[in-house]
C-alpha cells in the first residue's frame, strides 16, 4: 500500500468518549472506537492517513493542539461542550495555524440556544453539523481539497 498524501488529527473533545451511552437520536449508536475505525476507513479512501485523540481534559486538549503544526496536515475538531464556551481552544487553536475543519455529529444549531455558538467557527475552514458520522467523511474530503489547492514553493498547485 502506498504512503498516505496527508495526516490528520481527529481531535474529541469532552463525553465524546461516552457515544454509545449518549441520547442516540442526538449521537447514533456507535462507540467512540466503533466510529474512529469508520473514520479511518473513510481516510484510507482519500489516501489520508487519520489519528486520533481523545481527552476529558481541556488542558491536555490545548496542550495538544499546541504540539500539532509539526505532526499533523490538518485537523478536524470536535470539542464537544468546549465548542460552546472555551475561548482557550479557540486561542490554541489559532496558535496551531492548521487547516482545520469542525464537526459535530448533531446540528448544534438546531438544538438548545447555547449550542448554537461556535467559538472555533471563525477559524474553521468549514462547520459540519447534523450529518452524523458522515460530517466527518465531508470533512476529511474537505481538508483534502484544501491541501491540493495550497499552493507550493513555486507558486503551483500540488499535485
Ligand atoms: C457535539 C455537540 C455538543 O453540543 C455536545 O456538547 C457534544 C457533542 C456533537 O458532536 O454533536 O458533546 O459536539
Amino acid at each position: 500500500m502506498s504512503a498516505a498524501e496527508y495526516r490528520i488529527e481527529v481531535m474529541h473533545g469532552v463525553n465524546l468518549d461516552m457515544l454509545g451511552r449518549r441520547d442516540p437520536v442526538h449521537y447514533g449508536t456507535l462507540t467512540l472506537d466503533e466510529l474512529e475505525r469508520r473514520i479511518e476507513s473513510f481516510a484510507t479512501e482519500l489516501g489520508i492517513e487519520a489519528r486520533f485523540f481523545h481527552t476529558n481534559s481541556e488542558t491536555e486538549y490545548v496542550e495538544r493542539l499546541h504540539g500539532l503544526r509539526d505532526l499533523v496536515d490538518g485537523a478536524i475538531l470536535n470539542p464537544g461542550a468546549w465548542t460552546h464556551y472555551s475561548w482557550a481552544i479557540h486561542d490554541a487553536l489559532d496558535l496551531a495555524a492548521v487547516p482545520a475543519v469542525e464537526v459535530h455529529l448533531s446540528d448544534v444549531k438546531a438544538r438548545e440556544p447555547w449550542r448554537a455558538l461556535s467559538v472555533i467557527e471563525d477559524l474553521c475552514l468549514e462547520s459540519i453539523r447534523g450529518k452524523g458520522e458522515e460530517g466527518y467523511r465531508l470533512a476529511l474530503a474537505r481538508l483534502k481539497q484544501h491541501l491540493d489547492e495550497r499552493p507550493n514553493v513555486t507558486g503551483e498547485t500540488e499535485q
